[in-house]
């Protein structure tokens, strides 16, 4: 307790239930395994293969070569340059580096954009389920937090009237993810351009979140950024933390309108003062050559998305929904008579920690979310101990 006649400020407060409690379940998933229990972790997105070795060479070489120095507040001009070819390249428009900016994982691109765009008194709609830091982003702008209800009928795939009806005056922001996290869900163009059409008659920015554009399994990627009639109300932001396996590296950027960027960059150089020259090139680099990271780390989640369904295929209560993308599943746990938040709390003691739905949002909350990152017989193991527990 504060006994000091000092205080903090009210984003503290607006954060305070924001962070680790969201990750309840993982932290004391983690305490038990200190402690000696047998627990099959499958709570956060850990990519589990090493971050490819090529990548590491360049940026230790670079270390050692001396770009270890401050870098230019926009980004390094070797990766802005390899953003400016991947953007080009993907929407077939002719993107500068004047439209990107780098930023310390997409996390970071989140936050600062979202700050640079909007403050108290402006909403942000956020289709529900969410990935669990959305919330915190929004709020510690003083903006609202609006969730859109989506619905597991059409697998969580968001529509133009759910956004329409959320919509109210103050709405500022579309925050867009997909592929998404946690459902999978990955929109077509098709449905991109019928909710950009809701974002264009109410004069929205569409902030959208691709960190999972390498890994789809059914469908094709597409982005607002790489459509004429949106990219000039759309910020995209990723990074390479999913895609080359590297997290630890907070490597990510975002591109848009090159005006908006600008406005962006006075934030990001306040709060960052730049970035490392060193991950700079070794993100360039992961940019402009092949790389089969992904690739493999697809064909793995596929074949341990089918341990899984075949695993539950019997099951009454066990309901997976199959993802389109990404590294995780949801299972509806309805069945069960147990909302996401018990079965998870109860199932901890059976042996796998999982997350409960309710970290992502009032519409998961039915669910609970499997990481697919760890090996087919491990997981094969966790399913039989969820089945024997449901049993
Ligand atoms: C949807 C989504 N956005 C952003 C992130 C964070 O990515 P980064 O490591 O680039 O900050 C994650 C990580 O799990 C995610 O699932």
């Amino acid at each position: 307790m504060n006994t000091s006649t000092l205080k903090t400020a009210s984003i503290t407060a607006r954060l305070a239930s924001l962070g680790s409690e969201r990750w309840a379940v993982h932290f004391d998933a983690r305490r038990r395994i200190k402690a000696g229990q047998d627990i099959i972790e499958l709570t956060i997105g850990e990519p589990d293969v090493p971050t490819p070795e090529h990548l590491l060479d360049v940026a230790t070489g670079s270390m050692r070569a001396g770009r270890t120095r401050y870098a230019e507040g926009r980004g390094e001009p070797v990766l802005l340059a390899a953003l400016a070819e991947k953007y080009s390249q993907r929407s077939g428009r002719q993107v500068s580096v004047d439209n990107a900016l780098a930023f310390p994982g997409t996390q970071a691109a989140l936050a600062i954009t979202m700050m640079g765009l909007v403050e108290a008194g402006d909403a942000v709609l956020v289709p529900d389920p969410y990935y669990a830091t959305y919330e915190g982003v929004v709020r510690s702008t003083g903006a609202d937090f609006v969730p859109v209800a989506m619905s597991a009928d059409n697998g969580f795939h968001l529509t133009p009237e759910q956004l329409e009806k959320a919509v109210t005056p103050n709405s500022k922001v579309l925050l867009l993810n997909s592929p998404h996290n946690p459902t999978g869900a990955t929109l077509s163009r098709s449905e991109i351009e019928a909710i950009g059409a809701v974002a264009i008659k109410h004069d929205l920015w569409i902030v959208s979140d691709e960190v999972y554009e390498p890994l789809i399994y059914n469908g094709e990627f597409c982005s607002p950024f790489d459509l004429e009639t949106l990219w000039e109300r759309t910020i995209a932001v990723s990074s390479i933390s999913k895609s080359h396996a590297a997290p630890g590296f907070r490597a990510g950027w975002g591109v848009g309108p090159a005006w908006a960027m600008r406005h962006i960059q006075s934030v990001s150089e306040t709060l960052l003062f730049g970035g490392q020259p060193f991950i700079a090139d070794m993100t360039a680099h992961a940019l402009s050559h092949r790389d089969n990271t992904a690739q493999v780390m697809g064909s793995a989640y596929q074949r341990r998305i089918q341990v899984l369904k075949s695993a539950f295929a019997e099951n009454e209560v066990l309901r997976p929904l199959e993802p389109d993308a990404g590294m995780f599943m949801l299972v509806d746990v309805t069945a069960s008579g147990l909302d996401g938040e018990s079965f998870a709390k109860q199932l901890l003691d059976h042996g796998v920690a999982v997350m409960p739905g309710s970290s992502f949002g009032n519409q998961a909350r039915h669910f609970i979310r499997l990481s697919l990152t760890v090996d087919e017989t491990l997981l094969a193991e966790a399913a039989r101990r969820m089945v024997s527990f449901t049993n």
